[in-house]
């Protein structure tokens, strides 16, 4: 079984979504979950999943190179094959990206590249797009920019709140992320240059 990481730094909701999919289907295994924060509620639903966490404190390296090092010693300990971006809310280096190329996912929550960046919903929903969504992509060196692998509209209707349309777009990535970390797991999802393809 595949092992994989999640990196989170906050709330960890889809930490949660994603490990408890894969701990009925046992089809991959969430190993490990990293955090940057120590308030990181991620760390809370590590412990009731029995999902061990790690925190690795940024303000304890003297660089980038140095905290990502670190992060790479304690996945390849874990021997962990993917690490998914989980509301990480660190841009990691090319040197980082490239040591797990196309092996790191990230879920952002817009139609990219649409409203990249931090704020995404409340820059669609202020942005009056009738339209939005979620992104899941592979991560390159530049920020919300890899190649996507899927992308699910979530419709805006004009009852909507700002606080309405995240519980929907949260919903989303909570049903659609599980499923593409465990397709990525069982090896059917390809990706040559840009192109990304699902078997
Ligand atoms: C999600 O909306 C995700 O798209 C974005 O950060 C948020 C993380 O939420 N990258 P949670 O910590 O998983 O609850």
């Amino acid at each position: 079984m595949v092992n994989i990481a999640i990196f989170a730094s906050g709330s960890g909701s889809n930490f949660e979504a994603i490990t408890k999919y894969l701990q009925k289907r046992k089809t991959a295994k969430v190993s490990l979950l990293i955090y940057d924060n120590s308030k990181a509620y991620a760390r809370i639903r590590a412990e009731k999943l029995k999902v061990k966490s790690v925190f690795v404190n940024p303000k304890k390296f003297k660089s980038k190179e140095a905290f990502e090092k670190e992060l790479i010693k304690i996945l390849k300990a874990y021997k962990i094959k993917a690490v998914i971006l989980a509301g990480f809310m660190r841009i990691l280096s090319p040197y980082f990206v490239q040591s797990f190329a196309n092996r790191i996912i990230n879920i952002h929550p817009s139609l990219l590249p649409a409203f990249k960046g931090t704020d995404a919903i409340k820059k669609a929903y202020l942005y009056s797009v009738k339209i939005t969504g979620i992104t899941v992509h592979f991560v390159d060196k530049k920020i919300d920019h890899g190649p996507i692998i899927w992308q699910e509209p979530v419709k805006v209707t004009p009852q909507d709140t700002l606080k309405t349309l995240e519980e929907k777009i949260h919903k989303t990535e909570h049903k659609i992320y599980p499923k593409i970390v465990e397709y990525f797991c069982r090896g059917r999802i390809k990706i040559k240059r840009r192109k990304v393809e699902i078997a």
